[in-house]
């Protein structure tokens, strides 16, 4: 049986940000980060509320700590908002919806992403760190009621941050695709997603703005199919490795997603191969489709700039060696595993680390 719920309310184009006046709040509660506030951006979004009281949270740093989220949380308890709108990348929108999710969620929530990767705005998942784990909260509850989808917001995306979150979309995708928990529809939705992030992710990232919004909307799509079809053993990872060296997650999932779907692919081959085919990536038979689409990943990689390996991502090589074992127990207690569509073993992590390690 298969069960598709997605029940935000996704409000996309230049300019979308004015539909945040059709809440009437009289309330608003921005969580944000320094970034948004020292450029105006965040006035901009609370004038947009039309709300005669706001309050700013723009404590946020990347992969929020659970000390960050209850700091947010005794702050939104005591301001007692109607609407509660998160403005930033996976970071400030995870940290708001655990936020709320901690006081109770007794309010409206509006997710308006700066980034075109983590899709947080429509999914059940928050990732927070506490010492040196990434935790995945996932629970419907987190899901925001709005997600508004502005490209006026992406017109000064650093190249870095495009290519960093355009691999989580490419991920995204993947692992939405090959999870056991897929389906039709989460299928069309992950489908569409690849092809527009892996074809435009290089028009983006050379400076043509007109394609933004395609790729934050293929952002969005993949979220949508990853909430529902669930991830694999490359966010697993991804997670481990990020609490552990504090590497953007994007850039991370670039390092691993080819050789991941290099290992899940005797599981998940023809449907990898479909989704290559459908992006233009040549080849007659499913392995020879899929080791070009491995190839390609690869190409885009380097294309983007971004390193491939973890030892290129300023990962330590000697606490790389040393810890792998604590890495790979992390990674084994990481809620993505479920979806994996291998069976996720020490011997299939340990494969993708070796490869993935470089040398140092
Ligand atoms: N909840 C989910 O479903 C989900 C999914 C994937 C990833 N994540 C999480 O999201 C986080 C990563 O999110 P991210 O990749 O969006 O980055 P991020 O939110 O961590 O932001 C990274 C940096 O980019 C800056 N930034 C954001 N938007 C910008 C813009 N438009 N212009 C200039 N600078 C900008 C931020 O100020 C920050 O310093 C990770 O913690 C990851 O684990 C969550
Ligand atoms: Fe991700």
């Amino acid at each position: 049986m298969d069960v598709f719920c997605c029940n935000t309310k996704i409000i996309s184009g230049t300019g979308a940000v004015s539909a945040l006046a059709e809440f009437g709040a009289g309330k608003v509660f921005l969580v944000s980060d320094p970034y948004f506030v020292k450029n105006g951006t965040a006035d901009r979004v609370l004038a947009a509320t039309k709300a005669q009281y706001t309050e700013v949270f723009d404590g946020v740093q990347p992969d929020p700590s659970v000390e960050l989220a209850a700091e947010g949380t005794a702050k939104l308890k005591k301001f007692e908002p109607d609407l509660v709108v998160a403005l930033g990348g996976g970071s400030a929108i995870d940290c708001a919806k655990a936020m709320r999710f901690f006081a109770g969620e007794k309010n409206i929530f509006a997710a308006i992403p700066t980034t075109s990767g983590s899709g947080s705005e429509v999914t059940d998942f928050a990732i927070l760190t506490y010492g040196e784990t990434k935790h995945p909260l996932v629970d419907p509850k987190l899901r925001p009621d709005a997600a508004i989808l502005d490209d006026e917001l992406l017109a000064q995306l650093p190249k870095s941050l495009i290519a960093d979150s355009g691999f989580d979309v490419l991920s995204h995708a993947l692992e939405a695709c090959a999870a056991t928990d897929s389906g039709t529809i989460t299928d069309c939705l992950a489908k569409e997603a690849f092809v527009c992030a892996f074809n435009m992710l290089p028009l983006s990232y050379a400076g043509q703005t007109q394609v933004r919004l395609k790729v934050h909307e293929a952002s969005c799509l993949a979220g949508m199919a990853f909430t529902q079809a669930g991830l694999g053993i490359c966010h697993a990872l991804a997670h481990a490795l990020g609490g552990m060296f504090h590497i953007p997650h994007g850039r991370l999932n670039a390092v691993l997603l080819p050789a991941v779907v290099g290992v899940n692919s005797s599981a998940a081959g023809r449907k990898y191969a479909e989704f290559a085919k459908a992006a233009g990536v040549g080849g007659g038979a499913d392995t020879i489709i899929v080791r070009n689409l491995k190839n390609s990943l690869v190409r885009l990689r380097r294309q983007l700039n971004l390193p491939d390996t973890l030892i290129q991502a300023g990962a330590d090589a000697k606490i790389l060696r040393s810890r792998q074992g604590e890495i790979i127990k992390t990674a084994l207690q990481d809620p993505c595993c479920r979806t994996n569509p291998v069976p996720v073993t020490e011997s299939l992590l340990k494969q993708v680390l070796d490869e993935v390690t470089g040398r140092g």
